[in-house]
């Protein structure tokens, strides 16, 4: 059974104001949300680093990415949401999963939902927000390294997370792991749209408009420089869905959402 279970105590070593020192080498003294505010991760993805920086946004990152996404991140939403199609009483994993926002989507649906993630200052936000959702944990995990039994999930969920993780195919393969027989697994991440204008002009939109933007709003407006550096650095739809591919998963699918700016791939794992 998976340590991340609705109902149970959360282990000690997922307590808020954990050091955010992975390799227990004591580097940290504090909790890392409170030392790094103005960290922000390169395309190392170096994991540390990407922890810091999403402890340093974490309380203005939802108002923050409503701006920068002119409104539209609630349509992306909506979307991955109508993909996964929860259905009261499944069990789903939505990982990396920040301060909620989807997950509580999908809890409001009668799912029992985990909401994972390894930034410790995004899941307190999270916890504070929507500590009434009786079937929504928050968890401190990593993508890599779930703390989950095989087969735990009915459905698997990343919203804008796998960009983030250093290793996107190693975090696949533990999706796929922690998926039931016959589960699905729902991607949604930045993209590439195919069309060359809308490619140029997304792309002249995410390097001179949205720093600006997240300069009005957020407490770290160079962590959303490396938004876009991690953006074009990401692989394209058919690639992505070649990963998901390679991990085991089947008809595994992709359609855009505003013409490429967002691509979102379901897939399921075959029943044996
Ligand atoms: C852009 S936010 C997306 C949050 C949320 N899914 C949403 O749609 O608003 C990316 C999240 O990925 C998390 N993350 C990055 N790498 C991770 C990893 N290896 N394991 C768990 N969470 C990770 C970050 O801490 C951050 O909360």
């Amino acid at each position: 059974m998976c340590e991340l279970s609705i109902g149970d105590e959360e282990p000690t070593h997922w307590s808020e104001g954990s050091t955010g020192d992975p390799d227990g080498r004591g580097h940290n003294e504090e909790p890392t949300h409170r030392l790094a505010v103005m960290v922000r991760a390169d395309l190392s993805k170096e994991p540390t680093a990407v922890k810091a920086m999403f402890d340093g946004v974490a309380a203005r990152y939802d108002v923050t990415n409503g701006v920068v996404s002119l409104g539209l991140a609630t349509h992306w939403r909506r979307a991955t949401h109508r993909a996964i199609s929860p259905v009261a009483g499944e069990r789903i994993l939505d990982i990396a999963a920040g301060t909620g926002t989807s997950s509580v989507r999908l809890a409001a649906s009668g799912a029992q939902v985990v909401a994972a993630d390894f930034s410790p200052g995004m899941l307190e936000v999270g916890r504070a927000r929507h500590r009434d959702t009786r079937n929504l944990k928050f968890v401190e995990a990593d993508a890599m390294a779930l703390p989950c039994a095989d087969g735990e999930f009915d459905a698997v969920t990343i919203s804008f997370g796998l960009r983030n993780v250093s290793d996107p195919q190693r975090a696949l393969a533990e999706f796929f792991r922690v998926t039931k027989p016959g589960g699905r697994l729902v991607v949604c991440e930045f993209s590439h749209p195919p069309l060359a204008v809308v490619r140029g002009a997304s792309r002249l939109f995410n390097r001179a408009v949205v720093p600006a933007l997240a300069r009005l709003t957020s407490s770290n407006d160079d962590a959303y420089n490396y938004l876009q550096e991690s953006i074009a650095a990401w692989p394209v739809q058919s690639a992505l869905a070649a990963w998901i591919h390679s991990v085991g998963y089947a008809q595994v699918t992709w359609r855009n959402l505003n013409a490429g700016i967002v691509a979102l791939h379901c897939a399921q794992r075959p029943t044996q």
